[in-house]
């Protein structure tokens, strides 16, 4: 039976999960995505080139490493070719994952203009209407639109969306880019650089074999559309048990539940964010940071580390060992601050450099104490060295 570990984000997403699984992903044979498409947008260093995934895992430039996008993922074409470029390896795919269509993006758009100032700021991809037509069983799978493209126009989604354009008032983006991108997919299944499995082969695979596997996750835990903060969320789990439905695999065989938090909270687009900071300091940790989305540039609202949230969300994923990031980007300031219960908690800062630092150890200390988890992996820059181990990892 293969053998599954689980990476995922305690936050509103952006925690830096790109650099953690690349750097984790020497000990596995499968980079997997379970959730989620192309509103995620992970920045990779691998040999001094830098690469910008959206549906890959970031794993995905090691050579040793498949890549598997799973079911519970859904795909836009253009995006996907555009990316896979960069990488010369078989790319394995779910034929039950769904497309997202030009016109999910434009819905998108709508519905956010529509929702006023309630509006959740999303990454305008296609993301909630893509899901929402698969919940509506309207969507398409990708191996249905692989395997005859053209017929999508005789579908009933098709027609629905037409029905929706007539509230577009522009002129609608021409096709030819989805169009051509889902040839190049169709030309790449022949030349073996796609390849797609249906559920029951995939789990035949995973029960044959004693590959080991890690599960990406995209967003954060506080982006579930049942467990974060509703309506303010994505339309995916993006928590560690949406592993078996996104993906495909039993309970049985997860291991180990990488949990990655960065050292303050970030969040793009609206909602709930109790330990946001006032400027003129949201703006100074924004640019030390550069917190800026990877897919969409929008800058991100800064805040405290917020110790409940991360609480919960160990809670929910029964995370067995913790990550921090960014922690070198507090090394900036005279005092960092940490919500815990129903007060701020002040520290000293420490050097950028971290480590055998007392002050560093004596806020990861307090972390550790009120999460119960150790903190295995400090991660002090974007580089792929800078990142070194606090007590040890167990990787199998
Ligand atoms: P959607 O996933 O595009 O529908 O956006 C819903 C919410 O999730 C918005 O607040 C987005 O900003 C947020 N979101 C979606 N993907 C990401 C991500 O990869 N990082 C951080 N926030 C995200």
């Amino acid at each position: 039976m293969i053998q599954v570990d689980v990476l995922v984000g305690l936050q509103w997403g952006d925690e830096g999960k790109g650099k953690i699984a690349h750097f984790l992903g020497v000990h596995y044979d499968w980079m997997a995505r379970f959730q989620g498409g192309c509103n995620a947008g992970h920045t990779v260093i691998h040999q001094g080139k830098k690469f910008i995934f959206h549906h890959l895992p970031a794993a995905a430039v090691l050579p040793q490493v498949k890549v598997f996008l799973g079911p519970g993922m859904v795909l836009y074409p253009p995006v996907f070719v555009q990316e896979s470029q960069a990488i010369d390896k078989t790319i394995h795919l779910s034929g039950a994952l769904q497309v997202i269509l030009p016109t999910h993006l434009l819905i998108d758009v709508l519905l956010e203009q529509a929702r006023g100032k309630g509006a959740i700021g999303t990454t305008k991809k296609g993301i909630g209407p893509a899901y929402a037509d698969k919940a509506l069983r309207q969507g398409i799978p990708l191996k249905t639109l692989l395997e005859n493209p053209k017929a999508i126009q005789n579908t009933f989604l098709w027609k629905y969306h037409q029905q929706w354009l007539r509230l577009w008032e522009s002129e609608p983006p021409s096709l030819d880019d989805f169009w051509q991108s889902v040839e190049t997919m169709r030309q790449w299944l022949k030349e073996g650089k796609l390849k797609l499995w249906s559920p029951q082969a995939w789990i035949e695979y995973c029960y044959r074999t004693q590959e080991r596997l890690l599960a990406e996750g995209a967003q954060g835990t506080l982006l579930d559309l049942h467990f974060g903060t509703y309506p303010y969320v994505t339309s995916t789990h993006t928590v560690s048990g949406s592993v078996y439905t996104g993906l495909g695999v039993p309970p049985n065989v997860i291991k180990e539940v990488f949990g990655v938090f960065k050292a303050y909270m970030t969040r793009v687009g609206q909602g709930p964010f109790p330990t946001e900071l006032q400027e003129p300091l949201a703006s100074r940790l924004r640019e030390w940071g550069k917190e800026y989305g990877a897919t969409t540039g929008r800058p991100r609202r800064c805040g405290w580390l917020d110790l409940n949230a991360l609480q919960y969300a160990c809670k929910i994923n029964g995370v067995t060992q913790l990550i921090m990031t960014k922690a070198d980007v507090l090394a900036k300031l005279p005092q960092v601050q940490v919500f815990y219960q129903d007060q701020f908690h002040s520290f000293p800062s420490w050097n950028a450099q971290l480590i055998d630092d007392t002050h560093f150890e004596t806020f990861c200390e307090f972390i550790e104490k009120q999460l119960q988890q150790p903190i295995v992996y400090v991660s002090y820059g974007p580089e792929t060295q800078q990142i070194y181990q606090r007590t040890t990892i167990n990787v199998s």
